[in-house]
């Protein structure tokens, strides 16, 4: 247990509500691991895979209503209203917790809690956080287990007074006395992510998938993370960080922000299909970052392991997450072989004759559902990862040379531009946009804005946001802040193919930008920021036609025209909260395209 007072007070009044049968603290051993795991199979939740074939490993089906983040029942409960700003859904915090309290009460009815106390980041370094996740789902354990560093050495790093983000969490499915249990008890008609930013607390409610449940990821590394970091003057962001050591031998190391399901763990574990170049990775999905002794910006992965989408992923796609799948994973909705191991779309050219799919059906290629659902994930250790980078647990982190902002555009976004400046990158990462993907649940394939692909992410007024993004070029020398990018691998062409082979030839790109950062790759100006010309870019042995390296490079001042009224639009929405600058960057912008047509 603790001497912690708080927890154990908490602790208290949580299982008072919440009424569970058992209360278990979990220590984060191997053999609690296996306990857990083995209730999970005696309950029909985990199926275990078959262990020469993948040891140590578990399918999970979720029910088929709940199977991503879910944006519009996910909400930021700050005092006020325009403190979550215009793209959070806000509730009253007292409202909330009213109608939260009527909900958790007796929730736990006929299961166990289990007390999970976690870091993120590496336990002690100081740029990590504790959290304590209280849950009623063995699969959230399981889970947490991989992608956050659980158990008595966080409890010992706590001490008897040290703080913590609470997070309770309930499938909202409570078992009367004799009931039997589903496999994934949910309720998709209830459901609740909360957030109270002021008191750094997490109530969920309802569902028991990914950033919904696991409440360390979104809920506490990036909403009320980007609270803590907005105080105290660092950035909390949905961000890989990737090192990448030239044929030269020098490192250099990159974040990326690409919004949910567009390429952030691809890019991570890229495996650079240009001789000589090396990439490592740090993280997949969340940045810390802070301004070091020296005025650079540093970052750490607060988490541990990687919940990464299933579908795409094959040894042509990106070879270092399948060897890091090899064993000791959770597989989420994917399809399961005649001999118990895993199958989902893309993992292999031709699709084995007979599945049984997510659904739990039997599946032949004739089917017409998809055998793995669009947003199956894998849960796998970091330390797995066969490119994992020496740093990833360096507890001051990794000096970061450039910021990379994406999206999914099939039109429009050049394959990669640079800022003109910090300020102007910050403008480029406020305006972002991307199709929508089946990571949340909704429409797909529609264009939003997603800044700095923390639209769903943000615990706070994104006007104030943006406003912390330019501030850090206050808080050191302007020259020693990451240079900063923006790259679209997603340019589809009239007929919808892809312009861009992506993945690992993904390096010709990466290796652009760290040669602008050391001063010798070219460029040309344009309205929207520096775009390489195709000399500019390496592209010895890639089989690609000049007209599509046309028109992946190419800059329409017209069509940028049009785009500026959509962007005034969005930016039109923070009101008074949005910093001047960003508006006089637009003006700078639309001047610099009129400049173009006419000139
Ligand atoms: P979250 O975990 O949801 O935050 O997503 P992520 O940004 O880590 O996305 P991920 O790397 O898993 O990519 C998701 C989808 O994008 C998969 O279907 C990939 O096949 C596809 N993808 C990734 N990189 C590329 C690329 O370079 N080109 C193309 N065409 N597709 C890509
Ligand atoms: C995302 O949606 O950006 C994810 C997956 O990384 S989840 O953890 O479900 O949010
Ligand atoms: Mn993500």
């Amino acid at each position: 247990m603790t001497s912690n007072k708080h927890l154990k007070n908490w602790v208290d009044e949580m299982a008072r509500l919440c009424r569970p049968e058992k209360i278990h603290w979990c220590d984060g051993t191997e053999e609690e691991n296996r306990y857990v795991c083995r209730i999970a199979v005696e309950k029909g939740s985990f199926i275990p895979l078959t262990p020469r074939l993948r040891p140590d490993s578990f399918l999970v089906r979720s029910d088929p209503a709940d199977v991503a983040r879910v944006e519009g029942r996910t909400f930021i409960c700050s005092k006020t209203r325009d403190e979550a700003g215009p793209t959070n859904n806000w509730h009253d915090p007292q409202d909330m917790k009213n109608t939260l309290r009527g909900l958790f009460d007796g929730c736990m009815r006929g299961r166990t809690m289990f007390v999970i106390p976690y870091s993120m980041g590496p336990v002690g370094s100081p740029m990590s956080r504790i959290g304590v996740e209280l849950t009623d789902s063995p699969y959230v354990v399981a889970n947490m287990r991989i992608m956050t560093r659980i158990g008595k050495p966080v409890l010992d790093a706590l001490g008897p007074d040290g703080e913590f983000v609470t997070g309770i969490h309930s499938v909202g499915s409570p078992l009367a006395p004799g009931e039997k249990d589903v496999p994934w008890p949910c309720n998709p008609d209830n459901r609740y992510i909360v957030h109270f930013p002021e008191e750094r607390a997490i109530w969920s409610f309802g569902s028991g998938y990914g950033g919904n449940a696991l409440l360390g990821k979104k809920c506490f590394a990036l909403r009320i993370a980007s609270c803590i970091a907005r105080d105290e003057g660092w950035m909390a962001e949905h961000m890989l960080i990737l090192g990448l050591t030239s044929p030269s031998g020098k490192k250099h190391y990159v974040a990326a922000a690409f919004p949910s399901a567009c390429g952030k763990t691809n890019l991570a574990m890229l495996e650079p299909s240009l001789p000589g170049w090396k990439a490592e990775c740090v993280g997949d999905d969340i940045a810390w970052m802070r301004i070091g002794p020296d005025g650079r910006l540093y970052a750490i992965n607060p988490e541990a392991g990687f919940f990464g989408v299933a579908p795409g992923t094959s040894m042509q796609s990106n070879p270092n997450a399948m060897r890091t799948l090899a064993h000791n994973c959770i597989f989420t909705n994917v399809a399961l072989t005649p001999n118990g191991d895993v199958w989902w779309e893309g993992l292999t050219e031709q699709p084995p004759p007979r599945l049984i799919s997510w659904l739990g059906e039997d599946w032949t290629p004739a089917s017409e559902k998809t055998a793995a659902h669009p947003n199956a994930r894998y849960t796998a250790p970091a330390a797995q990862c066969p490119i994992i980078d020496p740093a990833w647990e360096n507890p001051t982190g990794v000096p970061i040379s450039a910021i990379i902002f994406g999206g999914r555009r099939a039109n429009l976004i050049p394959l990669v531009h640079e800022a003109f400046n910090w300020r102007h990158g910050t403008f480029l990462g406020a305006v972002a946009s991307s199709e929508t993907t089946t990571a949340a649940a909704g429409h797909v394939g529609r264009l939003r804005r997603d800044p700095m692909a923390m639209l769903p992410f943000c615990g706070y007024n994104m006007g104030d946001y943006f406003a912390h993004w330019l501030s850090m070029e206050k808080r050191t020398s302007p020259e020693k802040l990451p240079r900063i990018f923006y790259v679209n691998w997603f340019r589809k062409d009239p007929s919808g193919r892809w312009l861009w082979p992506g993945f690992g030839e993904n390096i010709r790109v990466l290796k652009w930008i760290l040669e602008r950062i050391d001063g010798h790759a070219g460029a040309r100006t344009t309205p929207i920021g520096y775009v390489p010309r195709p000399q500019d870019l390496d592209l010895e042995g890639l089989d690609i036609a000049p007209d599509d390296i046309e028109q992946l490079l190419a800059v329409d001042p017209s069509e940028w025209k049009t785009e500026t009224q959509d962007i005034r639009s969005h930016l039109e929405r923070f009101g008074d909260r949005l910093p001047p600058e960003l508006t006089a960057e637009l003006n700078a912008l639309l001047e610099r395209i009129s400049r173009k047509k006419s000139g």
